[in-house]
Formats: C-alpha cells, structure tokens, sequence
C-alpha cells in the first residue's frame, strides 16, 4: 500500500501497459510471475507466403491509387506495419495471412476511379470477410467469383455496398462462398434474377440485396436459408407473389421487400414467423388477403404495409400485435371504420392510415395511447368529435394531421389548440358540410333533411337485413 501512493500516475500507466508475463510488474504476489506457463507455439515467421502476397498486390494495383503499395508496405501483413484496412492472422502453416479487406471508408485506402472488382480476393485462403463500400463508381465492372478455383471456405462476411458501377447479374458460382453468413450486396447496379444458387448457402444469417435492379421472382427455394435472420430485397423490381415458403425461415426477425412490383396477398406461411420484429412490404402491387393466423407474430414491433392496393376493411388483429410501435397502412384504399382494437397498441408511437376511405369515429381510446408520437389520418372520411385532450393535442403537435376529413370537429374546449387542420364544432354552421355531434348530445343537431335521409337509410338496411 505504502509503494503504490507514492507511484506517480505515469509510471503507473507505465506499469499497467506492460504485458503481464514481464516480471517486474507484479507488487502484490512477487512469485506469479514464475508460474507463467512458458511459451510453447514455435516463433512465427512473421510473413506472407510470396504467392499470397502477389495477390494481394494485384487486389491494390486494380483498387487503389492512395500510394504504391509494394514499395511502402512490402510486408503487408507484418505487425507495426501501418498498411490500413487489412488484418491478417497467422495460420497453421506459420504464415500470416490476410483475413480482412476494407476499402473505401476513411482512414481505410480510397478506391480510385478505375477501380475494378477483383476477383483475385477469392485466391486469399484466410479472408473472412471483405467490405468494399462506394468503390466502383466510374468504370462499369461485374461481380465475379471464379469457377473451378477452390474458393476460401473462410469468406463470412461479402460485403460490396454503394458502387455504382457494379453491374451485370449476381453470379451463380457465389454458392461456392459456402461459409457466408452475412452477403450485402446493396445499393448497386445489378441486374437479373436473383440466382437459385444462392439459396444452397445455407449459413447465411444476412442477406441483403436492397437498391439494385434485379427482376424476376423471389425462388420458393428462399425456405432453405433456414439461419436467416434478416432479409432486404426492398428497392428493386422483383415481380410475382411472396412465396410461402418464407414461413420456413424460422429464425427470421426483419425482412423488407418494399417497393417492389410485388402482388397477391401476404402469405399464410408467415404466421410461423414467432421471431419477426420488423416486416415492411410498402409500395408494391399487393391485395387485400391477410392471413388467418396474422395474430400470431407477438414479436413484430414494426409493420409497413403502406402504398398497396388492399382495399378492404383494417384487419382487426392488428389490434392484438400488441408490441406494434409502428403501424404504417396509409395510401392502401381500406374502408369501413378504425377497429376500438388498434386501441390496445399501447406501444405505438406512429400510426400512418392517411389517404385511405375510413369512415366513423376515431376511437375514443386514441387519446390514452401514451406513446404515441406520430399520427396521421388525414384525407380519409372520418367524422364526429376529435377525440383528444388539449395535453394530447400539445404533445403531438404538428405531428398530429387530421386534415382533410371534413366530417371532423374540435370540440370548443380544445379550440385554443394548435392546427390540426380541423374545424371548431358548429362553427361552420354551413347545411353543405356535415354536421357532426357529441356523443352526448342527440342528433338535434342534425339538420331535418339530412336526419330524415339518414332515417330512411336505416330503415332500408332494416329491411334488407330481415326481409331476406
Ligand atoms: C412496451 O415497451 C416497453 C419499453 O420498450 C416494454 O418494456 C414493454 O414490454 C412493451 N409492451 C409490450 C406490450 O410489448
Ligand atoms: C388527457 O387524456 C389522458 C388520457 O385519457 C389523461 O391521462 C390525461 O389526464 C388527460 N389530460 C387532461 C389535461 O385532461
Ligand atoms: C400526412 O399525410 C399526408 C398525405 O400523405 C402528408 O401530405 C402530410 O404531410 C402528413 N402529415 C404529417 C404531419 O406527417
Ligand atoms: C358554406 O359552404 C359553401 C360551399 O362549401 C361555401 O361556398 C360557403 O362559403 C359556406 N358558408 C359559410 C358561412 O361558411
């Protein structure tokens, strides 16, 4: 105790850097140094086998301009050598070799305007895992992975993202990658159909092919990627149904094919999908065919259905995916009324229903949804009283749109409220616009035409309901 208050803070430092088998170290226990274990693996040699080192001389000159690499950095993989985005690991045989490439963010090397794919990193038998992120921009090349060499089974991690001069089809010889967990080949140019090939790389957990042009359908074979955890094939031009067999993908928690061209209905395999947090199919061509057992995915926190043409009324189990914080349904053609249900969304902190042809109330129990932090009704049919509170309406603010529902008042105690793009109750007192009453009141707010109409409505419905 006495020895170490009177260590200046430096040498401490000092002290604490150095690695613990240097005896001097130890103040407390001065015989732990002598049990250290002596070093048994043989020295390693501390260099790359010359001809993996040609290799990866070739991947810089097709790459990067930042600086002549053989001259600066002869011997790559040696530790202190300062060459940025590389790491290597020495392997069995002694040698150090690379196993990780990245190029293209700072401080990693910069890609040069030539830069082309090279497909010599699939010569490098350690490399696990590779990023090349806004690389190919100006020379248009492709994705290509060699046939008949005996490609690394230690690639883990694919990822070539934002090049937009990566062009041409995803190649089928990518299923010789058999160790991929995680492929990202997004933001791209790349065209084609999605190989089947793909889908025998049964241990990928991520795939993400988002932002690129691919066509065609997504393969039924997308049931074997039985690792899968999270799926994006949003942004591309992928026509045909959902294959069912996406409820074959178990562990699956996030998958996002929006914006596609993509039509039927949402298919019933997905409601073995226990595990789904996020699911997003907004701007597609998709139908109104909701699947039985919806109610089962307790896990989704996000569901993104917006811009489709559904057209019918809101699925009430909606209303029990209980964990729900983001309901997205606008532009989708629904009818009929809100479900009260979608009050349960205790969680919610945005709901989209805009720009669709809902009728009735908003449910009462809206104004208890305490998270909610975003809502939009706005362009739909709905009438009667907003039901808010002048505290629910502060903290909403402009993030509150009713506008456009010309069958909606405010009641007067709420008036001094912010914008909403709502109308004060009995206001207007105008007989073109609909007049909307409190749930208190009687319809004697009604004018008489518009009652009697209404009357004779019910009357109709009364008659057809029974007299069939
Ligand atoms: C709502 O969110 C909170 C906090 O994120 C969480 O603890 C709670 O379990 C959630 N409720 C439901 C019903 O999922
Ligand atoms: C507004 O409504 C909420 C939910 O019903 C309630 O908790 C809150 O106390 C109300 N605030 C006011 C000022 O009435
Ligand atoms: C609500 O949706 C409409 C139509 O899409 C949009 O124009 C408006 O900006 C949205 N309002 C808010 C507050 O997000
Ligand atoms: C009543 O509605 C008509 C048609 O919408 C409009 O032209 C007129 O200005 C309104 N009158 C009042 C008093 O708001």
């Amino acid at each position: 105790m006495h020895c170490s208050f009177s260590l200046s803070l430096p040498l401490i430092l000092l002290l604490l850097s150095l690695p613990s088998s240097i005896p001097s170290v130890s103040t407390t226990n001065p015989h732990h140094a002598n049990k250290q274990p002596p070093i048994k693996a043989p020295k390693p040699i501390n260099t790359m086998a010359p001809s993996e080192a040609e290799a990866l001389f070739k991947i810089m000159d097709s790459m990067s301009s930042d600086q002549n690499w053989r001259i600066s950095h002869p011997n790559p993989c040696q530790p202190g050598s300062s060459w940025p985005g590389i790491e290597c690991k020495v392997g069995n045989d002694n040698y150090l070799h690379v196993s990780r490439l990245d190029f293209g963010t700072p401080p990693n090397p910069t890609c040069k305007k030539t830069a082309t794919f090279p497909s010599q990193i699939f010569a490098l038998p350690y490399l696990q895992s590779v990023f090349f992120f806004n690389c190919f921009t100006h020379t248009k090349t492709t994705l290509s992975v060699p046939q008949n060499r005996a490609s690394p089974a230690s690639l883990q991690q694919l990822s070539l993202r934002s090049n937009p001069a990566l062009v041409g089809p995803i190649p089928p010889q990518i299923s010789t990658l058999k160790s991929l967990e995680i492929l990202t080949l997004s933001q791209n140019r790349l065209t084609g159909p999605i190989p089947l090939e793909i889908f025998s790389l049964g241990s990928l957990v991520h795939l993400d092919l988002s932002y690129n042009m691919l066509t065609g359908t997504i393969p039924y074979q997308l049931g074997s990627l039985r690792n899968l955890q999270g799926l994006d094939l949003s942004y591309n031009m992928l026509t045909g149904a959902i294959p069912n067999t996406i409820g074959q993908l178990g562990l699956l928690q996030k998958f996002d094919f929006s914006s596609n061209s993509l039509t039927g209905g949402i298919p019933d395999g997905i409601e073995k999908l226990s595990l789904l947090v996020f699911m997003a199919l907004s701007n597609n061509k998709l139908g109104g065919q909701f699947p039985k057992g919806l109610e089962k995915l307790q896990s989704l926190q996000y569901l993104i259905l917006d811009g489709n043409p559904i057209h019918t009324p809101l699925p009430l189990e909606f209303g029990k995916l209980v964990k729900l914080q983001e309901l997205r349904l606008a532009d989708s053609g629904y009818s009929g009324t809100i479900p009260e249900s979608f009050s349960q969304l205790k969680n919610l902190s945005t709901l989209s229903l805009q720009n669709n042809r809902l009728t009735g109330e908003i449910p009462v129990g809206f104004g208890s949804l305490s998270h909610i932090y975003h809502m939009n009704l706005s362009r739909n049919m709905l009438g009667g009283v907003v039901p808010f509170n002048s505290s629910f309406l502060k903290r909403l603010g402009r993030n509150l749109d009713l506008s456009g529902n010309p069958g909606l008042c405010l009641s007067p105690s709420e008036a001094h409220s912010l914008k909403i793009g709502v109308d004060v109750c009995g206001k207007n007192n105008n007989a073109s616009s609909i007049q909307p009453w409190k749930k208190s009141q009687a319809p004697s707010g009604l004018s008489k035409p518009l009652f009697l109409f209404t009357a004779l409505c019910v009357w109709g419905l009364h008659q057809m309901l029974f007299l069939v």
